[in-house]
């Protein structure tokens, strides 16, 4: 019984710990998501490494970068579209980020980050470009929270 009353208690407490987590942003998760797909070797495609600030480069695949206030609903629409081009073979790592976005978004978790469902971008970047971004962001909320 004894052994019983610690187990539930575990499980409240790793319940506690869960939703506090997701509340807060799951920084960690976001920072190894995105640092496992920047680590990847995909230099030599030209569809993720252009410039997006040139007008001629149609065929780059150009993803948003937020402005303030709009940055989960943008991180949706961005990873969606790397979802859909397949230009990774981390697939799982991308339906990971997919579905910690989408939650956050829809719980509007994350404070600042979840403020609109409209993506708003006033410039684009390729693949390196706005994972960088992500990146940035989770930190800035990271920071902001220490
Ligand atoms: C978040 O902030 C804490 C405290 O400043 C730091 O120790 C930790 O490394 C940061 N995490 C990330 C993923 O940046
Ligand atoms: C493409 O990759 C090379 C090598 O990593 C880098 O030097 C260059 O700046 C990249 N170009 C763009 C437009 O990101
Ligand atoms: C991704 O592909 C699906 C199915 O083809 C399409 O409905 C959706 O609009 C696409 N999303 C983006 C952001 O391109
Ligand atoms: C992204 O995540 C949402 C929420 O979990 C899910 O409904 C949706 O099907 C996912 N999109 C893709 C392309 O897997």
């Amino acid at each position: 019984m004894h052994a019983n009353a610690s187990m539930l208690s575990y499980v409240f407490f790793s319940c506690l710990l869960l939703s506090v987590q997701a509340h807060d942003c799951q920084v960690r998760e976001i920072m190894l998501f995105t640092n496992r797909l920047l680590a990847e070797k995909l230099q030599d495609k030209t569809s993720v490494n252009c410039s997006c600030r040139e007008p001629t480069a149609n065929s780059c695949l150009c993803l948003p970068i937020p402005e303030p206030g709009h940055e989960l609903s943008c991180f949706v629409e961005g990873t969606e579209r790397l979802m859909n081009a397949s230009v990774t073979s981390e697939a799982t790592t991308l339906q990971l980020l997919n579905r910690s976005f989408q939650t956050q978004l829809e719980r509007k978790f994350c404070g600042q980050l979840s403020r609109s469902d409209q993506c708003q971008s006033k410039t684009k970047g390729n693949m390196k470009e706005f994972l960088t971004q992500i990146r940035k962001s989770y930190q800035e909320i990271n920071k902001s929270k220490a």
